[in-house]
């Protein structure tokens, strides 16, 4: 059986028989709600975001139940293609809240979801999980394998760049990037929207960092250092190589980041801009990036400062590159462009719930608990399936009546180590997808990518139909 591979840090997960290693302390509750776009909307052109994002006003017909189950199996093409066991495994057991497997908790409702994250003290260096992979790789200490004060003190770090106001800084990178590279769909031209996704994803990294390293060779190096992890952490025999690979991959992208820097991009060039903890050791070096990015102490300094930088390109990176493509390829299936102008707040929460783009956390519980009414031991493994957290397989998208919030943001985490890019996705997917409506695209083809960290496609062609 392979597992589905994990994200920015979500590591492969473990099948049930493994085994796992115990504690450390676990995060307290709390889940944020999303940021509407209509609540930014008017710092929009005060940022320098590209006028040319199409206005409201359609008013969508009711989407067709064919289109609807288009949608639904080519999507789950992106998990039947590589990991039709782990899928019939899910699927099988996803009836029952939580069940437990040997040492393995399959944890399917989202209640015990939310309490797998939030209630269950996680020991957040063990192997196979998140953390586990995050510090293994690089050796640093990197939010997903930190807690307390620590981690705190990381969050903080973030918290300015990832803000409304920090993000409406990023926006003019990402939206200049859906200018140009959709604009060959007004001639007629078909894309790659993962090709796109990836310039786009790889350019907003590059701003948050400070960096002005090539946003396509940042997307390409970050995408490689996570495929290769999640290759390494395959269950089953050790590949021999893989280990290597996987260091090759994060030693060339931490080297991407940092090389001297030469300019900053607009979004660092603002003096509260980038994300003064996390800027990579090129922006702190560069003599053009913020005066108030810190230069790192030490050269233990700047080695955790490119780890950590390195992480959150990862982590940036190869969400965005699932997520985005998959929603589109959903839209364009199911004829939900129509909710991209008129409710694209409603219609991103509702493609992220369905599409679910990081599936599977895998963590290690560091104390004994309960998850529904079955008992936790410390060092039981915790497969956390947000897929059926969210009812992702169950309910169609419907943009005129979301789910919840509290339901929604369950796609990413809950509690202390809940996603701190959330925001940034939101509004990234809904420009994207506000962009893409004029020409009300249609998939002309799509192949699976199979080495990739996520669920997604490799190649996305989008061709307009008007
Ligand atoms: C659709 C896009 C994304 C999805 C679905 C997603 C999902 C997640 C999930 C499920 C977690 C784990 C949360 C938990 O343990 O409770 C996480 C953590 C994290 N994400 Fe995201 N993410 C996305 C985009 C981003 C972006 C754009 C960034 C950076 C700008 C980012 C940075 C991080 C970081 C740094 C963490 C670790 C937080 C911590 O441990 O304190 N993510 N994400």
């Amino acid at each position: 059986m392979t597992p589905i591979p994990q994200p920015p840090g979500e590591p492969a997960a473990a099948p049930p028989s493994a085994t796992s290693t115990p504690p450390s302390l676990g995060p307290s509750a709390g889940v944020s709600p999303p940021l509407s776009s209509a609540d930014t909307s008017s710092s929009l052109s005060s940022a320098g975001a590209s006028p040319s994002l199409p206005s409201a006003g359609a008013s969508p017909s009711r989407p067709s139940s064919a289109g609807m189950r288009r949608a639904r199996r080519r999507d789950r093409q992106v998990y039947l293609s590589s990991h039709p066991l782990l899928f019939a495994l899910l699927a099988a057991t996803r009836r029952t809240p939580v069940r437990k497997l040997g040492s393995t908790l399959l944890v399917h409702s989202p209640e015990a979801f939310r309490d797998g994250l939030t209630r269950i003290p996680l020991d957040r260096t063990a192997a196979g999980t998140t953390g586990g992979a995050a510090g293994d790789l690089t050796g640093g200490e990197l939010l997903f394998n930190q807690d307390g004060a620590d981690h705190r003190g990381s969050r903080r770090g973030l918290a300015d760049a990832l803000s409304a106001e920090g993000v409406q800084r990023l926006r003019p990178i990402w939206t200049e990037v859906l200018d140009r590279r959709l604009a060959p769909l007004a001639e007629g031209t078909p894309i790659d929207l993962v090709d796109v996704t990836a310039e786009m994803a790889g350019a907003t990294a590059a701003a948050l960092l400070g960096t002005d390293v090539d946003p396509r060779a940042l997307a390409a190096a970050a995408r490689s250092a996570a495929a290769a992890a999640a290759r390494e952490h395959l269950p089953g025999p050790p590949r021999p190589g893989a280990r290597r690979a996987a260091r090759t991959a994060t030693a060339h992208l931490t080297d991407l980041l940092t090389q001297p820097s030469t300019c900053p991009t607009p979004a660092s060039a603002s003096t509260d801009s980038p994300t003064s903890a996390f800027a990579s050791p090129s922006a702190t070096a560069s003599a053009c990036a913020s005066a108030s990015a810190p230069a790192p102490a030490s050269a233990s300094a700047s080695a955790d400062g490119s780890a950590l930088a390195a992480m959150l390109a990862v982590a940036a990176v190869n969400t965005t590159v699932a997520a985005l493509p998959r929603a589109a390829a959903w839209c364009a299936d199911a004829d939900l462009w129509a909710y991209a102008e008129s409710a694209p707040d409603a219609l991103t929460s509702e493609l992220l719930r369905v599409t679910a783009p990081t599936p599977l956390l895998p963590r290690v519980a560091a104390a004994p608990g309960t998850l529904g009414s079955c008992p936790v031991d410390a060092g039981d493994r915790l497969i956390l399936v947000a897929r059926h957290a969210v009812d992702a397989h169950r309910t169609d998208p419907c943009p005129a009546a979301p789910a919840p919030p509290q339901v929604a943001q369950l796609v990413f985490g809950a509690g202390s180590h809940a996603c701190p890019g959330a925001r940034l996705a939101r509004l990234q997917i809904a420009d994207a997808l506000q962009a893409l409506a004029r020409h009300r695209p249609r998939v002309t083809a799509a192949r699976v990518d199979r080495r990739s960290a996520l669920p997604g496609w490799s190649r996305l062609i989008l061709a307009p139909t008007r």
